[in-house]
C-alpha cells in the first residue's frame, strides 16, 4: 500500500508495532516448540551468562530468561562477578558447551574491559551460538549460507520488520546501514544482501552521511548516538529501522528516557514506515533469540523444524 501524501510537519509514517510482530512470531515459535517437544521429548535449553551488575544488562538478561520460561524452555542464568577472570569465564563456556540439556548459549555484552569478547565468542560451540557471533556463523552468513548459520537476533528481527512493511520481496531496494558493529551493522547488511538489496554500510568516517541517507529506501540506524538521524536525512516514504537504545537522564527528577538513534517525530514526517523506541526492534530481538534457541535444539537433535517467520 502506498503511504499517504505528506505535509511538512505532521506524522505521515506508519509506526511499525514491534511488540505486535514479536507476539505473532512468538506464537509460531510456540507451536513449533510444541511439535519439537512432542517428537523428541525434550525442551529447548537456553543458558545466559551475565558478568557484573550493569543494570541495563540485568534487565535484558532477566527478560530473555522470562521469555524462555513463558515458552516452556529450560532456562538457566549464570551470574558471575565483575572481577571474574577470563579463564574462569572460558571454563564456564566449555561446561555449557558440554551440557546436553542446553542447546543455546549467550554471553551478555558488554563484558568488563579485562575480558576479550572475541576470545569468549570463539569459545562458544557454533551449534549453540544463538547470538551468531562465532567465526563459523559469521562466515556462513557472509558466504550466503545463512540457512545453515545461527543469525544475530537483532538483525534477523529487523529484516522481519522490513518485510512486514515493504513486502517479502526486497529485490533491488536501496538500503543504508549506519553502523558496522559485529552484532548489528555487519550482519544486517549481509542479510539485506541476501534479500537482493543494494547495500551501503556507513560509519564514523563516512563523508556526507545525510546525502547518502536521503537515497535510502531502507534506512537502518545502529550507532548508539541519541537522535543522530534527523528528519531531513530521511527519503520520502523510506522504511526507517531504529536499532538504537539510548538512555537519557530525565529532566528535573523525571525518570530516564529511552530514545533511539533516529529523531522519531522529525523522521516520521517523511518516512513511510518507522520503528519506535521503545516498542520497535527491541521486542523482536528477544523473539528471535527464542527462534534461534529452538533452531539450535532442532539441529542438535535431528528434528526437522518448520519455522517460517
Ligand atoms: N548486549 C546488547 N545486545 C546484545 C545482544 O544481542 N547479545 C548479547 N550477547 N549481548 C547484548
Amino acid at each position: 500500500m502506498a503511504p499517504a501524501p505528506s505535509s511538512s510537519s505532521e506524522r505521515r509514517a506508519t509506526v511499525i508495532d514491534g511488540k505486535a510482530v514479536a507476539a505473532e512470531v512468538t506464537e509460531k515459535i510456540d507451536a513449533a516448540a510444541r511439535a519439537f517437544a512432542a517428537a523428541t521429548g525434550k525442551r529447548p535449553g537456553l543458558a545466559v551468562i551475565l558478568v557484573g551488575e550493569d543494570p541495563g544488562s540485568q534487565v535484558y538478561v532477566r527478560n530473555k530468561g522470562r521469555a524462555a520460561e513463558r515458552l516452556g524452555f529450560h532456562s538457566v542464568q549464570h551470574t558471575l562477578p565483575v572481577t571474574v577472570t577470563e579463564a574462569a569465564l572460558l571454563e564456564l563456556v566449555e561446561n555449557v558447551n558440554a551440557d546436553d540439556s542446553i542447546h543455546g548459549l549467550l554471553v551478555q555484552l558488554p563484558l568488563p574491559a579485562h575480558i576479550d569478547p572475541k576470545r569468549v565468542a570463539e569459545a562458544i560451540a557454533p551449534s549453540k551460538d544463538v547470538d551468531g557471533l562465532t567465526p563459523i556463523n559469521i562466515g556462513r552468513l557472509a558466504s550466503g549460507d545463512g540457512a545453515h548459520a545461527l543469525i544475530p537476533c537483532t538483525p534477523a528481527g529487523s529484516v522481519i520488520l522490513i518485510r512486514r512493511a515493504l513486502g517479502n520481496d526486497l529485490t533491488g531496494r536501496n538500503a543504508l546501514v549506519i553502523g558496522r558493529s559485529n552484532i548489528v551493522g555487519r550482519p544486517v547488511a549481509q542479510l539485506l544482501i541476501q534479500e537482493n538489496c543494494t547495500v551501503t554500510i556507513a560509519h564514523s568516517k563516512t563523508r556526507d552521511l545525510p546525502a547518502l541517507a536521503r537515497q535510502a529506501e531502507i534506512l537502518i540506524a545502529a550507532v548508539g548516538r541519541p537522535e543522530m538521524v534527523r528528519g531531513d536525512w530521511v527519503r520520502e516514504g523510506a522504511c526507517v529501522i531504529d536499532v538504537g537504545v539510548n538512555r537519557l537522564p530525565g529532566k528535573d527528577g523525571d525518570k530516564a528516557r529511552l530514545v533511539g538513534d533516529v529523531a522519531f517525530e522529525e523522521a516520521a514526517t517523511r518516512a513511510g514506515w518507522i520503528t519506535p523506541v521503545p516498542g520497535g526492534v527491541g521486542a523482536m530481538t528477544i523473539a528471535m533469540l527464542m527462534a534461534n534457541t529452538l533452531t539450535a535444539a532442532a539441529r542438535q537433535t535431528g528434528f526437522a523444524l518448520i519455522l517460517d517467520l
